[in-house]
Order: C-alpha cells, then sequence, then structure tokens
C-alpha cells in the first residue's frame, strides 16, 4: 500500500473503498471482504444511506481486536442540506453516532452547494448557490479541534472555492475528493492542490460504470463512456498483465492521487488492491495523460444526484 500524507498529519492509505450504490448485506459483505484482504481506508456519506451498515461492520472487527482503530481511515461528508452552520455539527453527530465511532479520520464537505429547503422528492429540490462556506469552514474547524475528524476537507469544490478558504482558514483543507479518471484528470486543480498541500482523491477512477443504473432509475438516457474499452488502456492491460481497471488505478496513484474504488464484488475487490506490485513506464504514463478530455469527460451532471 502506498500512503499520502495530509496537512494535519496523519497518513491516509492512496487506495480506499468507494461505498456508493452499497447497501444492507451487500455491503456487510464486500466491507468484511474487503477488510479481510487489507482495505483499510474506507469512503461513505450521510448521503449513501450506509454509515449504518459500515459502523456495524467496523465495530465486530474493533471490539474484536482483528482491526486497530489507528490502522482504519473512515472518510465521510456533510450533505447539502446541511450546508448551514446551525446544522453542521448536528449533521456530523448523526454520521458518528451511524458510525459507532468516537472520531473520523476525515470528514469533508460533499458539495459546495447547499439545498434549501426538506425536499419530499428529487423534483422539489431547490438547491442553494449562495450557502457562506466560510461560517461552514469556521464549523468544520471546530469539529477538528474537539478531535472528532483528524481531518477535514472539502468535494466537488472549484479552485475558486478552495482559494477563499484557504485565504480565510485556521485550519486548512487536508483533502479534495472529486471526479476524476482517464477522461477527466482535472490536471489545473491537481497541481494547484499539490502546490498548497492538499491531497486529492479521485472519485469514480474506474468511470463509474454503476452511474449508468443511476441514470436509469431517473429517467435519463445519458451514456457513460467505458474506460475498459479504451484501446490504449486494453493494450496496456495485455502489456502489463493487469486488467484495464488496475491499469487506471494505477495511473492515478502514480501521480500522488488517492482513488476510491468502488465494489462489491470479491474478485474485483482484490484486483483493485493489486496495483502496488508494478508500474507503468514513462511513455505509457504520457500516452494515458494524453487521453485527458478536460470537462468534456466529466461523467456526473450537476444535479443533485442522491442528494435527498
Ligand atoms: N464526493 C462525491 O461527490 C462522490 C461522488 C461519487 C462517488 N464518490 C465516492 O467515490 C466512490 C467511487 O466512485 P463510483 O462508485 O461512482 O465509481 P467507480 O469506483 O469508478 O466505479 C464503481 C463501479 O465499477 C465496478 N467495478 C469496480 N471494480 C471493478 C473492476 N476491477 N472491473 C470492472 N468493474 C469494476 C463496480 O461494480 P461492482 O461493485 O459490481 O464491482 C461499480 O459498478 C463512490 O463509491 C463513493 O464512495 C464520491
Amino acid at each position: 500500500m502506498k500512503y499520502l500524507s495530509l496537512y494535519c498529519g496523519k497518513t491516509m492509505p492512496a487506495l480506499g473503498l468507494g461505498t456508493w450504490q452499497a447497501t444492507e448485506d451487500v455491503l456487510e459483505k464486500a466491507l468484511n471482504l474487503a477488510l479481510n484482504i487489507g482495505y483499510r481506508h474506507l469512503d461513505t456519506a450521510l448521503l449513501y444511506d450506509n454509515e449504518k451498515i459500515i459502523g456495524k461492520v467496523l465495530n465486530e472487527w474493533l471490539s474484536s481486536d482483528k482491526i486497530n482503530r489507528n490502522d482504519l481511515f473512515v472518510t465521510t461528508k456533510l450533505p447539502p442540506i446541511a450546508m448551514y452552520k446551525e446544522k453542521v455539527f448536528n449533521y456530523f453527530q448523526k454520521s458518528l453516532t451511524n458510525l459507532n465511532l468516537s472520531y473520523v479520520d476525515l470528514y469533508l464537505l460533499h458539495s459546495p452547494l447547499g439545498i434549501k429547503n426538506v425536499p419530499q422528492n428529487k423534483e422539489d429540490v431547490v438547491m442553494d448557490p449562495n450557502v457562506n462556506h466560510l461560517e461552514i469552514w469556521k464549523e468544520m474547524e471546530k469539529i477538528y479541534e474537539k478531535g472528532l475528524s483528524k481531518s477535514i476537507g472539502v468535494s466537488n469544490f472549484n479552485k475558486e472555492q478552495i482559494i477563499n478558504i484557504l485565504k480565510n482558514c485556521k485550519i486548512q483543507p487536508s483533502c479534495l475528493q472529486l471526479e476524476l479518471h482517464l477522461y477527466q484528470q482535472q490536471k489545473e486543480l491537481v497541481e494547484f492542490c499539490k502546490r498548497n498541500n492538499i491531497v486529492v482523491v479521485a472519485y469514480c477512477p474506474l468511470g463509474s460504470p454503476g452511474l449508468k443504473t443511476y441514470y436509469e432509475e431517473n429517467n435519463k438516457k445519458i451514456e457513460i463512456p467505458n474506460l475498459f474499452e479504451n484501446e490504449a488502456v486494453k493494450e496496456m492491460a495485455l502489456k502489463y498483465k493487469k486488467s484495464p481497471a488496475q491499469i487506471l488505478l494505477r495511473h492515478a496513484i502514480d501521480k500522488g492521487i488517492g482513488a476510491i474504488p468502488k465494489s462489491s464484488n470479491e474478485n474485483r475487490l482484490q484486483e483493485n488492491l493489486d496495483i502496488f506490485d508494478f508500474s507503468l513506464e514513462e511513455k505509457d504514463v504520457i500516452v494515458l495523460n494524453g487521453l485527458d478530455m478536460g470537462e468534456k469527460g466529466s461523467l456526473t451532471e450537476w444535479e443533485p444526484w442522491g442528494w435527498l
């Protein structure tokens, strides 16, 4: 495993387990498998509606001394509905209680946007683009200072929004979690974060094949590119005797970026972890870097996906 050093002094395993779209029995089984084979970094969010099951599994592992709390790295996130200073701590506590933990390792603002109302369904959502990030960040700092989250950060924030926090904070963000994969490599933001000691963590590092189901469930017809079918990736998979997924993950990790692929499948969990026994040649890295499509490569739309 490779580790990334966070601004606040903690280290984060570069490869973690994503858990969006994983709930109940499937997640319980996957998480036990993942912990058994060595995953120690878990990514969740209040919105994924799976913190309780993660808390249950972690409690079983921690209370039977199968794992040491210091070796675990657990991330969760403040939902957009709580992007108001008076709501931050209450929502954080909900997550902490769900997770059955006395602290988390990283607490993120899930999105720069807020949701103004308490919507009953997606159609009712009223987005709030004018939430006060600085007020909210002060509440995040209090959580950090109380030792309830060992580091704090942001997700889906752009450069200007991060600069605003950097210029006005007491404790800077340790991490930016964002959509990052072969077709959207976020080169400028990654450079900016490096210069500012902010660790970047890639979500959708495999191109999120599960997004297709999500869009279908929401009656949207959106084509999701299949990164595993990219010719260069397929050729490299043959050359290195690795899978396309492993090539994609190694490409991100080699740049000092964290990655949190989600899987509920035993073989794929193992496959995604087995990326530390090879490295990509410089010429192949150049080819992969050249496949970036910038903003056009984005898979996600700015809509409240799963944000209720
Ligand atoms: N901060 C945010 O706003 C945000 C947004 C999106 C996601 N995230 C986080 O990032 C995580 C990862 O993103 P994601 O889940 O959207 O996408 P992803 O990790 O790129 O892709 C996950 C999908 O790929 C499949 N898969 C996993 N390993 C595979 C392999 N080796 N070969 C072929 N298919 C494979 C999984 O299916 P199986 O389970 O069947 O293997 C699942 O459908 C999320 O789970 C979540 O924790 C954060």
